[in-house]
């Protein structure tokens, strides 16, 4: 493992739309980010992940792509991302961008043309169009089923007024999937990450990684699952595909014409050779290992979730990479249980997570300890509601406006009370401005352990040494020197020898509480 800027690096997942609003229409924007940068620089972190800010009609909040080469005006447009990549970087915080090469948007001038033009033609083959199936092709080509719910595919209108054939989208409706065996998708992709490597970008998380290629001949599913995102989908005919690594190791051959730029993917595959082969030294940088993720709060998959995600990234000789949360699952306080528990259990899994060596991963309002939040139904606004037929609610939860400051709604996130999701006044004590002035915070605790990660040489350690604890416990060694405990059981656990650095809650009578976290040195 060589040492580049990202090996030990604290990316902070800004999810544009619900960061900071600067322009008063409910919805955050880039030059919100910029506004905040003082506050990420506080907080220590080296990067910033962007949310899709591409040109979109928002079907999907931007995982939507209609110009893959220009911002969206929603988010102020390209100069806005140029202020605010300038700005960061005299911060020395590198700007990374999400980029999604499995689907455009229906509105892409691909897709309007591949509507226009008829079966069989070069402007359909740059998408997934297919006869139907049954008398007159009423039905999908396969059984394939949309992971926001319903079918896979949609039929289209033909130029004669008739119903022709179906086009495959893995998600919305509004999101056809693109055809990867057709070298003009690579042609474009190519032009999209130069065009913004050339002005300045620092790199790109990669949205469904392990979804471009598609098998051959499109067979039926054995097993239908809609949700994949939390499930083991190793079987699964619509994702991992041997072509995906080919596509991967064209996107590389550029990236390395960048040497300073780093690939990212999301790779939503949980057997480690098969995850591992992602990030060979010829493919991704870094892929997004979720089984931290996925843990429950329980030593025994935590320490398993730890010791698979390093067997996967050892395999290959990549960097680990550590993430507990992001804009499509739950947040932790309300995974682990809600709650002053689940808070406490969030803040200790987030300083076990630091602790680790490799990159992390931190989603914007994690280090405030926010929850999701109960939306009614009303205001529910992701594509997977109306999709699933209001059978599930989507990830709107986790997706609600940034509280910065104030007693009341919408809490310095937009002068506009009408924000796109409605921020909760219980949020009134978990604003940045009470946590700040508060040194027992979440964020306070958050920015005592980014600091620590960052200075000391403790952190440096490449290789873990898992040492005994009690039942319910967790406690690792980092070959740099730093210990770190976890009590995911009962009752309060004695602390090993050694000089505390930092402890997720209060301990008592010099013992670990149940569900809190330690650092010694
Ligand atoms: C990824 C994104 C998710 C999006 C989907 C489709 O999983 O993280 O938010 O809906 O891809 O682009």
């Amino acid at each position: 493992m060589t040492a580049t800027w990202w090996s030990h690096a604290l990316f902070y997942q800004t999810y544009p739309r619900s960061f900071m609003d600067s322009n008063g229409d409910g919805v955050g924007d880039l030059d919100g980010v910029t506004a905040k940068l003082d506050y990420l620089a506080a907080l220590g972190v080296d990067a910033i992940w962007l949310n899709p800010v591409m040109v979109s009609p928002m079907a999907d909040n931007g995982y939507d792509v209609a110009d893959p080469r220009d911002v969206d005006p929603l988010f102020g447009g390209i100069e806005a991302l140029d202020r605010l990549t300038d700005a960061a970087h005299r911060l020395r915080i590198k700007v990374t961008m999400d980029l999604v090469p499995n689907h455009t948007s229906s509105a892409h001038p691909w897709f309007q043309a591949a509507l226009a033009a008829s079966p069989g033609s070069d402007q359909r083959e740059r998408y997934i169009f297919r006869d139907g199936t049954g008398p007159g092709g009423i039905h999908p080509p396969n059984n394939w089923v949309s992971i926001f719910g319903g079918p896979a595919w949609t039929r289209v209108v033909e130029a004669d007024g008739n119903p022709g054939q179906w086009y495959l989208h893995l998600f919305d409706a509004e999101q056809p999937d693109l055809n990867w065996d057709n070298p003009e998708v690579f042609e474009d992709l190519e032009k999209t990450l130069r065009f913004w490597l050339e002005r300045g970008i620092d790199g790109f998380r990669i949205d469904v990684a392990h979804g471009m290629a598609k098998p051959p001949g499109l067979p039926d599913m054995e097993v239908i699952r809609a949700e994949v995102l939390l499930a083991d989908m190793d079987d699964d005919p619509r994702f991992n595909n041997d072509g995906v690594h080919e596509i991967h190791r064209q996107i590389r051959r550029l990236f390395d014409d960048y040497p300073d730029a780093v690939a990212i993917g999301e790779v939503w595959v949980y057997d480690n050779e098969q995850f591992s082969r992602y990030v060979r030294p010829d493919e991704l940088h870094l892929g997004f290992n979720f089984r931290l993720l996925r843990a429950d709060f329980d030593a025994t998959d935590i320490r398993g979730a730890i010791e698979n995600s390093l067997a996967a990234a050892e395999m290959v000789g990549a960097t680990p990479t550590w993430t507990l949360a992001n804009h499509d699952v739950d947040r932790e306080p309300t995974r682990y249980g809600g709650g002053p528990v689940g808070l406490a259990r969030a803040r200790a899994m987030a300083q076990v997570m630091l602790a680790l060596p490799g990159a992390v991963f931190v989603y914007n309002g994690e280090e405030l300890g926010l929850p999701n939040v109960d939306l009614p139904d009303e205001a529910l606004r992701d594509p997977v509601w109306e999709r699933s037929g209001h059978t599930r609610r989507g990830r709107d939860a986790s997706r609600v406006p940034i509280p910065w400051e104030g007693d009341a709604p919408p809490f310095g996130f937009s002068d506009n009370p009408d924000t796109w999701l409605p921020l909760p006044p219980e949020w009134a004590t978990l604003t940045v401005d009470k946590q700040i002035a508060d040194s027992e915070s979440t964020l306070s605790f958050f920015r005592r352990a980014i600091e620590l990660r960052r200075d000391r040489p403790e952190f440096d350690g490449l290789a873990v040494e898992w040492l005994d604890s009690p039942a319910g416990g967790l406690a690792f060694r980092l070959s740099s020197g730093l210990v770190c405990v976890l009590n995911a059981g009962r009752r309060a656990m004695a602390l090993p020898d050694g000089e505390l650095l930092l402890a997720s809650g209060a301990l008592v009578d010099g013992k670990l509480s149940p569900n809190t976290a330690a650092w010694l040195v």
